[in-house]
């Protein structure tokens, strides 16, 4: 990288810092991009060993709720058309995709303090307590959300019987594990 002084006009008009210093990330989510692409912006993902505290543990808790968040919004589209007499495909597909993918990850988004004790979550103490159980539900949404997939991918019919198994992972899940309504 070319550390070169320019006109400090150029500098600003090209909204430059050429301090060549290294600048501490300040936050792993993206800002949603001014409307350009029609691409879907990329997820931001929390990731790290379990049992490894993140350095920023506020942030990293953020970055899990965003990605719960974005995991609901890609099941509402899973939802709404699992009520059309005539489903969009193509958009159950890429949403069945994707809440496969946040199955695979979520097992990284518990490491060591990250729970209660380290601030605004609905994640409940007993992730940490009950981790096998934990575990096992994880690989239940894994299950279905895989089966998910391959139904997207066959028809309407597959899709919508899969839904309802798929759906009910998230439910028996969070029916043990996470905090409803709070500060909501
Ligand atoms: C193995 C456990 C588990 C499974 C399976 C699971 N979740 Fe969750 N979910 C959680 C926990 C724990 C939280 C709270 C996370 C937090 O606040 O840090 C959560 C939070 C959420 C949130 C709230 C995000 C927010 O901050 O507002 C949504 C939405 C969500 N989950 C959707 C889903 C959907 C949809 C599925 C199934 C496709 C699912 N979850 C499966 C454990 C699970």
């Amino acid at each position: 990288m070319k550390i070169k002084l320019f006109a400090a006009t150029a500098v600003l008009a090209l909204g430059l810092a050429a301090c060549g210093g290294e600048t501490p990330a300040p936050e792993p989510v993206a800002e949603a991009p001014a409307a350009e692409a029609p691409a879907p912006e990329p997820a931001p993902v929390a990731t790290a060993s379990i049992g490894e505290t993140p350095a920023d543990p506020v942030a990293f808790m953020k970055t899990r709720s965003d990605n719960y968040k974005d995991l609901g919004k890609n099941f509402k589209v899973l939802l709404d058309n699992s009520k059309l007499g005539t489903p969009d495909m193509a958009a159950v597909s890429a949403a069945a995709a994707k809440v496969n993918e946040y199955a695979g990850l979520m097992g990284t988004w518990f490491p060591a303090g990250t729970g209660p004790e380290a601030g605004k979550t609905e994640a409940k103490a007993n992730v940490w307590t009950e981790r096998a159980d934990f575990d096992a539900k994880l690989a239940n949404l894994q299950t279905e959300a895989g089966k998910l997939v391959t139904a997207a991918g066959t028809d309407a019919a597959a899709f919508k019987a899969q839904f309802g198994p798929t759906g009910g992972t998230c439910k028996a899940c969070h029916d043990t594990f996470r905090e409803e309504d709070k500060d909501k």
